[in-house]
């Protein structure tokens, strides 16, 4: 890790905090986030450049509103308050903040004095996204305004001798216009920061440090195909090589030609993997399986079965790799030192059996797009790097009722179709999750002169920023009628095709 240059980004509760520590790396300066009550000692440890605190949801004056020590401020270190944080910093500071006579949320037009650093090159006024009822109300001594908008006297404030400084507004977010610039006006021109955080230096770094770590040790990963195991294995096979075994259980509920593709991708990289071709076993547990909760404990065990049955066979373990990233790390509320093993997210728990001293998780720093450049960076082909987050239970949840190999087979077939047309249009990145699902609903149709009594299956395509919530995707009616058309034509007992067009809430992304 670069120990030179790195900012503290303290999380007030905002709910742009993680998109805070994103926009920081994407101006390529590496930072952490830890939360707003870390002892003034462990950021003096930390030895930030810069220090941002985000917004959040309290009121500076309310009783049990986070604060900091006030020593923070006279560590020398220059500190940029967003919206609580400058709240923050002027009450600390012997200010005062009230209650906004116009609440402003969303786009406003800032107009800035010229005089500030925060503002250099950026042109008088332009719009930046609010998001207060609160504002500061008489400046801290040493203290000025140096921006406003029509309705907030102190939309930018500073005290640029002890280089602090604070802001209404949220440049983090796209929808103001300069944004970037003012965090880049921030880290480089306040703190002298340079942009050095690059994903070639991060992925050596870690090579590096996981190489130190496992020493002459065995490394055991879980491979689910999906993007965040996939560069875990990459990038340990090139610390520690032939010390690391991959097991890839394939339960049969992976989509068309999934489980070929992984193995070929990890094989050109040279990476050592077991596969375990376990489809009987699960197809055995499911059958006749309706409850989509008792199909997802079904496989949640079965898949921790398989994999204590296969790792037995390797005999002892030291570590064991987790592909957990810097968001599960954030929301499971550590913000850096947990302890606590996080479950396996595609399939939902740790084995218990397997002996290992200790776990790995070398991508634990990283945002998703940050562990699909380090894809990239470490030879992984942009196919799997970019592929759209699946479940862990598989087709399993997208098999409405009962689970048989025919209908995993219509299912795999439909989906393929659907994905290929989707990426023919190009909605490919635009879309954040496409994919099929047999319902367990016939219909009677007719193909040719004949009568058909055959499936509906069912296209769902949503966007969205985190999964939590989604808008169902406005896919151009003459793709969706091409995909339509192929699929009854080409998957034999599909006669309807129905396009979901439910956001979450109320619905949720999978059916089951
Ligand atoms: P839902 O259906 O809850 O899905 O709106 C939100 C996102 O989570 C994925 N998903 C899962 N991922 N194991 C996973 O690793 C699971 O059991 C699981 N269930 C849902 C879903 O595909 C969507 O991206």
């Amino acid at each position: 890790m670069n120990k030179q240059s790195r900012v503290l980004v303290l999380d007030f509760g905002g709910q742009y905090n993680l998109l805070v520590a994103r926009r920081v790396r994407e101006c390529g300066v590496y930072c952490e986030i830890k939360p707003w009550s870390t002892p003034l000692e462990a950021v003096r440890a930390f030895a930030p450049d810069g220090i941002i605190f985000t917004g959040g949801p309290a009121t500076v004056s309310e009783e049990g509103a986070p604060m900091i020590d006030p020593a923070m401020f006279a560590l020398g270190v220059p500190v940029l308050g967003i919206c609580y944080g400058q709240q923050l910093m002027t009450h600390l500071l012997g200010g005062s903040c009230r209650m906004a006579c116009t609440r402003e949320y969303g786009k406003a037009e800032v107009t800035h004095d010229g005089q500030s650093a925060l503002f250099a090159g950026i042109e008088p006024t332009s719009v930046f996204w609010m998001s207060h009822g609160v504002e500061v109300d008489r400046l801290a001594p040493g203290f000025r305004a140096c921006a406003v908008t029509a309705d907030c006297p102190t939309a930018a404030i500073e005290n640029p001798e002890k280089k602090l400084y604070g802001v209404q507004f949220h440049p983090e977010v796209l929808h103001s216009v300069h944004g970037m610039e003012v965090l880049k006006n921030f880290l480089y021109g306040i703190c002298g920061l340079k942009n050095e955080w690059k994903m070639s230096s991060y992925s050596q770094e870690a090579i590096e440090e996981c190489r130190a770590k496992v020493g002459g040790g065995k490394v055991l990963l879980a491979l689910s195909g999906g993007v965040d195991s996939s560069v875990a294995a990459v990038l340990l096979h090139r610390a520690v090589g032939e010390q690391l075994t991959c097991i890839f259980v394939d339960h049969g509920l992976l989509r068309k030609d999934e489980g070929d593709q992984v193995m070929e991708a990890m094989g050109v990289l040279g990476v050592r993997v077991i596969r375990v071709n376990a489809q009987k076993r699960f197809l055995d547990r499911l059958a006749g399986v309706t409850d989509p909760e008792t199909k997802r404990k079904i496989i949640g065990e079965e898949f921790i079965r398989v994999f204590e049955d296969e790792s037995r066979k390797l005999g002892r373990v030291d570590f064991l790799v987790q592909g957990t990233i810097y968001p599960d790390v954030v929301e499971s509320g550590v913000g850096g030192e947990s302890v606590v093993i996080k479950s396996h997210h595609n399939v939902g728990g740790l084995p218990d059996h397997v002996q290992f001293r200790e776990i790995i998780e070398p991508l634990r720093r990283l945002f998703k797009d940050e562990v699909r450049q380090l894809g990239i960076e470490l030879g992984l082909p942009e196919s799997l790097v970019w592929r759209q987050p699946f479940p862990g239970p598989g087709l399993a949840v997208r098999v409405i009722g009962d689970i048989t190999e025919e209908k995993l087979a219509i299912l795999r077939d439909a989906d393929a179709i659907f994905r290929e047309e989707v990426a023919n249009a190009g909605l490919d990145r635009s879309i954040n999750q496409y994919f099929a699902v047999l319902t367990d609903l016939r219909s009677v149709g007719v193909m040719g002169d004949g009568r058909t009594y055959d499936y509906t299956l069912a296209l769902r395509a949503v966007e969205t920023q985190d999964f939590m919530t989604a808008n169902w995707s406005r896919i151009p009616y003459d793709v969706l009628e091409r995909v339509s058309s192929r699929i009854v034509n080409e998957v034999k007992h599909i006669n309807r095709v129905v396009y979901d067009i439910t956001s979450k809430p109320p619905a949720t992304v999978e059916w089951e």
